[in-house]
């Protein structure tokens, strides 16, 4: 019997109407399996800003920092919805737990379920088999590109008035300049990477399938890719068992959608991770299937990658998976720091709910060829986890 502490920020747009339906799961789970939640839910983002004139109600990135085991989030971001210096109004609520909490791994699975079609080519297509994608992208994301923003929104959610980043001078350059420096550290890139080579493991001992480490970088251009690949080249050395690979990110994209099969997990400096992980959702079936975890030592944060996505907001249209995907990371993640059996069982059963939903021909949202609504898919994937729960447990 274990009881979680569970923060949900469901955010702005679409991100409210599927975390309603990531919501249903841990109903199920409350009702049909040994773990329990304590539930938070903090109204934040955009949206919010809008209506009140703050990102979030006070004391709620210490209630994230403080009091959550796991958090989970819907999506940030409101069109004119601006602090006053020009950040998109909700940053701290995303960007600031992101760095606040020190949450360094951007976990993204790309994986093809059998019975979803991709898009590849413009059309919906089963020409791939299922098998051929499956792979995990970690994306570095608490520093590079995004650094100061990172930085920016962290102090806001903290409430620090540290000095902001220094500028500098740019030679040859005429004008108004504005820049983001791209800051690249020896002890950032270490601990992802060493994260992706301990995913790998992990990954190997569940399917007993050799996995690959890819490093993705520009590292022929940048000096910060090169010490990026330069940790990840020391690093495994300490792993003399794990096939490992580099890539320069322009011709990873090309890699990435021609041979998906040669990826299993995937390295990248912050904004090329966020680049390639919209991208490789196109070949799970678009980003209405892709989840992900941000991973820290000491707290974790679970969210669908594909944001608010304010045209199809209130139209009750979008594609939960993504989010019901997030919560089965939420599980097997907090199996792996708890310890928890339960967890762990609790987090495959959800993917095999997943799984069998898809492969049956169960219903879907229109961006996977279905004509069904957010609730109807929601309810149908929960209802059939309420019964594998049963199953499983009496
Ligand atoms: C993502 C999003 C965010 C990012 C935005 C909403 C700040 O695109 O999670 O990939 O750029 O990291
Ligand atoms: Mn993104």
């Amino acid at each position: 019997m274990s009881r979680y502490r569970l923060t949900v920020l469901p955010g702005d747009g679409t991100g409210r109407e599927v975390i309603a339906e990531a919501m249903r799961i841990v109903e199920a789970l409350e009702v049909n399996s040994p773990l329990s939640f304590d539930v938070t839910e903090i109204p934040c983002g955009g949206q919010y800003y809008l209506e009140t004139g703050e990102e979030w109600p006070e004391g709620s990135f210490e209630h994230c920092r403080d009091n959550s085991d796991a958090i989970l989030l819907g999506a940030i971001g409101w069109p004119d919805a601006k602090l006053p210096n020009g950040d998109n109004a909700g940053a701290q609520c995303i960007l600031g737990l992101r760095s606040g909490l020190d949450l360094y791994a951007n976990v993204r699975p790309v994986k093809l379920y059998h019975g979803v079609q991709h898009k590849v080519h413009g059309i919906f297509s089963d020409i791939w088999e299922s098998d051929l994608v499956d792979m995990v992208l970690i994306r570095e994301n608490t520093e590079g590109l995004y650094h100061s923003l990172l930085r920016r929104s962290a102090q806001a959610a903290i409430g620090s008035k540290d000095e902001p980043i220094r500028i500098e001078e740019f030679p040859g350059l005429e004008g108004e300049v504005a820049w983001d420096p791209r800051p690249i550290s020896r002890s950032g890139s270490d601990r992802v990477i060493r994260f992706g080579f301990e995913l790998a493991a992990r990954r190997e001992s569940k399917s007993g399938t050799h996995q690959n480490v890819t490093c993705v970088d520009k590292s022929n251009v940048l000096r910060g890719c090169r010490l990026f690949r330069q940790v990840f080249d020391e690093i495994s050395e300490e792993y003399p068992n794990t096939n490992t690979n580099h890539a320069f990110i322009d011709a990873f994209t090309m890699w990435l959608v021609r041979d998906p099969e040669d990826f299993d997990v995937v390295v990248l400096p912050n904004m090329f991770g966020d680049i390639a992980t919209d991208l490789a959702s196109v070949l799970q079936g678009g980003l209405g299937m892709a989840a992900s975890a941000n991973i820290g030592d000491n707290h974790m944060l679970f969210e669908p990658v594909h944001g608010s996505a304010p045209k199809y907001a209130g139209q009750g249209k979008v594609n939960p998976i993504a989010a019901i995907s997030s919560v089965q990371l939420m599980l097997e993640n907090l199996g792996v720091r708890h310890d928890d059996e339960d967890a762990t069982i609790c987090g495959e059963i959800l993917e095999s709910a997943i799984t069998s939903h898809l492969s049956e021909g169960g219903v879907t949202t229109y961006d996977l060829g279905g004509d069904a609504n957010t609730v109807a898919v929601g309810t149908a994937i929960s209802e059939r986890y309420k019964a594998l729960l049963n199953e499983h447990y009496t």
